[in-house]
């Protein structure tokens, strides 16, 4: 059989693409894989994003990743979106299909795929989510799409909070409720108690200020940073005798589902996880 010399591309735009490690993930799955593949960080200005999306089609990329600041405005720029991205109302990945750009969010999703991975079902349960930035918008969204039960949405800033409340009321039957987090927060009883703030992220070393002792040994909790995995709150949680869910697995779920995206391939998640976990030591 005639050798290809031909890669296949996919990459990420964005500002700080210098801080994203998903390059280290992706390329080490191609690697594994034996796939021809290349996955290039790209940084593309938002006064260019447009061009950008046009170089996508004319150098037929398989698809891109979008990290900060591109993932609202991009929505401008592509042919078709998932009904979760629509919801959401931001992308993070492309797909390029025969010329046609298509828009999905997967920043919600390594979450839930990584909760079904563990057998555990998010239908019906109780959710307390910390923060109302753009991964927990993602997360709330997809936890509603995936039948969850109740969700509370503790914030800082209430008005974002309420934002994404007014999304999941309007979409799904769950039943969504909102409160400002002033001080140190209560946590009600809950089944799975998500840290989605950007608190405890490397150099960080800070954790959410709620009580602790409210933590039980029957909850499921989860961190969305990745760096460094085992960080103060999973440790805290640990303490209580929770059953913890860290940041750098749930990335590699999300990186899971891009690869699969482009590639149509399972993804090789063992060696995506250690490449991570060495790139983060
Ligand atoms: P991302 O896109 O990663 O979610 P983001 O949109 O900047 O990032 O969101 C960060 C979240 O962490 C927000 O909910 C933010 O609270 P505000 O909406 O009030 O800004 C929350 N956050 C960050 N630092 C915090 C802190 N020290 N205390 C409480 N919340 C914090």
């Amino acid at each position: 059989m005639a050798k290809s010399y031909r890669s296949e591309l996919v990459g990420v735009f964005g500002c700080p693409v210098d801080e994203n490690p998903t390059i280290v993930m992706e390329e080490a799955a191609f690697k594994a894989k034996n796939l021809n593949w290349r996955y290039i960080t790209m940084l593309v200005k938002p006064e260019n994003l447009d061009a950008a999306f046009e170089a996508l089609r004319a150098l037929n990329f398989a698809g891109v990743n979008l990290t900060i600041p591109h993932k609202v405005e991009a929505l401008k720029y592509v042919d078709g979106l998932s009904k979760k991205a629509e919801l959401i109302g931001a992308i993070n990945t492309i797909i390029n299909r025969d010329g046609k750009l298509f828009g999905e969010n997967t920043d919600g999703a390594g979450f839930v795929q990584g909760m079904q991975k563990q057998g555990l079902e998010l239908r019906g349960k109780s959710i307390v989510v910390l923060g109302a930035g753009g991964a927990s918008r993602a997360i709330c969204v997809e936890c509603a799409l995936a039948g969850a039960g109740k969700l509370l949405i503790l914030n800082r800033t209430l008005h974002k909070a309420d934002e994404i409340a007014a999304v999941v009321k309007k979409n799904t039957p769950c039943e969504v409720k909102t409160a400002e987090w002033k001080g140190t927060a209560h946590i009600p009883p809950c089944d799975i108690l998500i840290n989605a703030t950007s608190i405890g992220l490397f150099p960080d070393p800070g954790f959410p200020d709620i009580f602790y002792e409210d933590i039980t040994p029957a909850m499921i909790v989860q961190d969305i940073i990745p760096n460094p995995a085992k960080t103060e709150f999973l440790k805290k949680a640990k303490e209580r005798g929770a059953m913890t869910y860290d940041g750098l697995s749930m990335l590699v779920e999300q990186g899971a589902i891009g690869f699969k995206l482009w590639t149509g391939q399972d993804a090789p998640t063992e060696v995506m996880h250690s490449a991570l976990a060495k790139e983060f030591e």
